[in-house]
């Protein structure tokens, strides 16, 4: 019997598509340049599975031109970028990436928020700009993370671990909001009280925001929100672009609303809001967040453990639609 056919529609290691080719005949992108959705359907022609990434687009018109396609296995954790039901619908599983990059990515949004608050790319443009001339008591004076209440939006595995980090180790109430209330339990040890979504906003002292992309959370923050916020606050977004409204972000800025934010996610990216790079008081990163090398590494071999199970008759240990499988 032939060997199944898979894609990889994403350049990642060598030796994680290796560990494919031991079980299936494989085409690999060998380039970091990702595919249009046209040629992602070319080369899906005749293969069961595929390996993507964030910025590739799985919706119904590609699933009903590559009808062989059994699973979809992303190797990041947010699956915005793929229409679950439109698979599921048509008995395609879906696989994604979690758990492996929580901590990676927790450690990332803090620094983010620490660099934001601390003016740490600002200052340094100064310094490189050779604008550094004489000591002044109030240079690149930022707000203080130690101490200051942290707002965490949206109360998931990844936020969880910005709010343990936050309580233990810099001393700082914690507040969340999340749809749904963490059990008593689970809020104590990382000091964790649930407010309403505007009492958050108010509160806050620096503002992390970790909630999946879907309708609706499109504009969570917008100019409505910022302008509840405590002027000395700071915001950061690790979660997706469209989350935050990038323009009144913007706008919100240079008008001394908050004071400052950090943004390692856009809308529209890899293209990044003019208006958001006219402005001093924010940092700004290329989605990031997930990126150590080991890391990395162990979100590819996830999705590749999700595909061998998948076409070898075993059961992927992240799928989202575990449904498809009992069918
Ligand atoms: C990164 O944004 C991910 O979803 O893994």
């Amino acid at each position: 019997m032939s060997k199944p056919r898979v894609l990889v529609a994403r350049k990642t290691f060598d030796d994680v598509v290796d560990r494919l080719r031991s079980h299936f005949e494989v085409e690999a992108n060998g380039s970091d340049d990702g595919w249009s959705q046209d040629e992602l359907i070319r080369r899906l022609q005749g293969k069961t599975g595929v390996y993507i990434a964030g910025g590739d687009k799985i919706d119904a018109r590609l699933l009903d031109a590559c009808p062989e396609l059994k699973i979809v296995s992303t190797m990041a954790v947010g699956y915005n970028n793929i229409d679950v039901a439109a698979c599921t619908a048509r008995g395609v599983i879906v696989t994604n990436a979690p758990d492996v990059l929580t901590e990676t990515t927790a450690d990332f949004g803090f620094a983010l928020m620490m660099a934001t608050a601390r003016r740490i790319t600002e200052s340094e443009h100064f310094l490189r700009r050779g604008e550094w001339k004489q000591w002044a008591v109030t240079m690149f004076a930022g707000a203080d993370i130690h101490g200051a209440t942290l707002g965490v939006l949206g109360m998931g595995r990844i936020g969880a671990a910005i709010a343990r980090r936050g309580h233990l180790g810099f001393g700082m109430p914690v507040l969340y909001h999340n749809r749904s209330r963490l059990p008593a339990d689970q809020e104590a040890p990382l000091g964790a009280q649930w407010v309403e979504k505007d009492e958050l906003l108010r509160r806050a002292d620096h503002l992390i925001i970790v909630v999946p992309y879907s309708a609706s959370s499109h504009h969570l923050i917008g100019q409505r929100e910022l302008r509840l916020m405590k002027k000395t606050a700071t915001l950061t977004n690790i979660a997706r672009g469209g989350v935050v409204d990038d323009a009144a972000l913007a706008v919100e800025l240079q008008a001394g609303t908050i004071a400052a934010a950090g943004l390692d996610v856009f809308e529209g990216e890899p293209t990044v809001h003019p208006a958001l790079l006219d402005c001093e008081n924010v940092v700004l990163t290329p989605h990031i967040a997930s990126a150590t090398i080991a890391t990395r590494r162990a979100m590819s071999n996830l999705a590749v453990d999700n595909l061998i199970a998948a076409l070898t008759g075993g059961v992927p240990p992240t799928a989202l639609n575990p449904e498809v499988l009992k069918r």
